[in-house]
């Protein structure tokens, strides 16, 4: 059936609802190229300000997962379950959760993206590492599945080709914040990859897409209902992403802290929703009993890890970059840290260098924001904050503005704020 999309434009702005024909069309037909950039940006908007019903946004996610290839992971002979993470500030949390779910006998297909903005990007942070390759082709990506059990690599090109031209249009058109097509972008390459499950990571706070918590609890049942209604085991967890995630925000350092965690260290709140996350996926693959902690504590972990480093080409053994210039920002009164902003701290890692603004532009391995105090630490004036490290002096400037007020001290301690927030399944 052929529609004119000035029509599908109008039903949308209208506030009417589209047919599953109509949808079926448009998308096929803009990812073919004969619906214009310019139709699909005005239907969009339309979408933003006047919203889906689930059975168009369930519709949607449908034509766009055909609008590619969907991959076949039945060679894996173990379940698959895989995570995704609405994106934050030193969120690495996927460095140490695959191989350690891998660990546990499940495996997991990890089709990753790079950052952008403030929000940094897992290829990006696996870059770091000498010799790591992100680009596997589909027969590389399953042998590597079913041998190692652990893969986190760049989703290939045949995978929603209507998701990756209509989320670069959104990105310049001011319409990525729209839940049915987040929910649709995201789902669609995760159920086009093959997975069996699926634990959503959906952050919540400054640091996060969603600023606020009915926004994320939305976009998390939109995403839950799109998955089930798939075949995909699919829970979430909403997460607080008003801080950043351990003290490391950047890529070489983010690796460097992914690592101690494996190695039975690291900080708290990276262990807590490390494994938090373990145990979802573990329970959604149909092994409840698998004990993550056990894995993470007795090395099993850390050598799949290695396993899988080495079968992209990585050297789990090399050092990583240093950033040549580091400023220390200090306390200038005595007390407890109140709030550490997530926002604001990716912002300075990103004008450090470790960041991208342009989906072509270089990150800087070296660079980041490291903390020396958390939320509820005591510090005393004179004391590290936080240090900021680039290869480039002239990005200290900037990078300070952009984190000035980031942390607050207060007399008080502050109440600890839970980081998982809640769970839907
Ligand atoms: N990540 C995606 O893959 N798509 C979106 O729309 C937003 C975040």
């Amino acid at each position: 059936m052929t529609f004119a999309a000035v029509d599908v434009i109008r039903t949308k702005r209208d506030g009417g609802v589209l047919s599953d024909a109509a949808i079926d069309w448009v998308v096929d037909a803009y990812t073919k190229g004969v619906v214009a950039d310019e139709q699909m940006s005005a239907l969009a908007m339309a979408i933003l300000l006047r919203g889906m019903t689930p059975a168009e946004i369930a519709r949607w996610t449908a034509a766009m997962i055909a609008s590619g290839e969907r991959l076949d992971l039945s060679a894996v002979d173990r379940p698959t379950a895989d995570k995704h993470s609405t994106g934050g500030v030193g969120d690495k949390i996927t460095l140490p959760l695959t191989p350690l779910v891998a660990a546990c006998g499940v495996a997991v297909p990890q089709l990753s993206g790079r950052g952008l903005g403030h929000t940094g990007g897992t290829l990006d942070k696996l870059e770091s590492i000498p010799g790591w390759r992100a680009q596997l082709d589909n027969a590389e990506f399953i042998a590597q599945l079913r041998d190692v059990g652990a893969v986190i690599c760049a989703a290939g090109e045949g995978l929603a080709p209507a998701d990756r031209k209509l989320y670069a249009l959104r990105d310049v058109t001011g319409t990525v914040e729209a839940i049915p097509l987040i929910a649709s972008s995201i789902m669609s390459k995760k159920i086009a990859e093959g997975t069996g499950a699926l634990v959503l990571d959906v952050k919540v706070g400054s640091g996060a897409f969603m600023k606020s918590l009915d926004d994320a609890r939305e976009l998390a049942r939109t995403m839950v209902d799109l998955g089930t209604a798939h075949g995909v085991r699919t829970v979430a967890l909403l997460t607080d992403m008003s801080t950043p995630l351990g003290l490391a925000v950047g890529n070489a350092v983010e690796v460097e802290e992914s690592v101690a965690v494996l190695a039975g260290g690291g900080p708290a709140d990276v262990v807590e929703l490390t494994l938090a996350l373990a145990r979802e996926m573990l329970d959604a693959a149909g092994r409840p009993d698998a004990d993550p902690a056990a894995a993470l504590a007795d090395g099993r972990a850390m050598d799949a890890w290695r396993a899988m480093v080495r079968a992209q080409g990585g050297d789990p053994d090399a050092k990583l970059a240093t950033a040549r210039e580091t400023h220390t920002v200090t306390a200038e009164a005595d007390g407890f840290v109140a709030a550490v902003d997530a926002y604001a701290i990716g912002v300075a890692a990103w004008r450090l260098g470790a960041g991208r603004a342009r989906k072509e532009d270089p990150v800087s391995a070296a660079a980041g924001v490291v903390l020396h105090r958390r939320p509820g630490d005591p510090v005393r004036a004179g004391e590290p904050l936080y240090e900021l490290r680039t290869d480039d002096p002239a990005r200290f400037a900037p990078a300070l503005e952009a984190a000035a007020g980031a942390v607050s001290v207060t007399d008080v301690a502050p109440a600890v704020r839970p980081l998982v927030i809640d769970r839907l399944a």
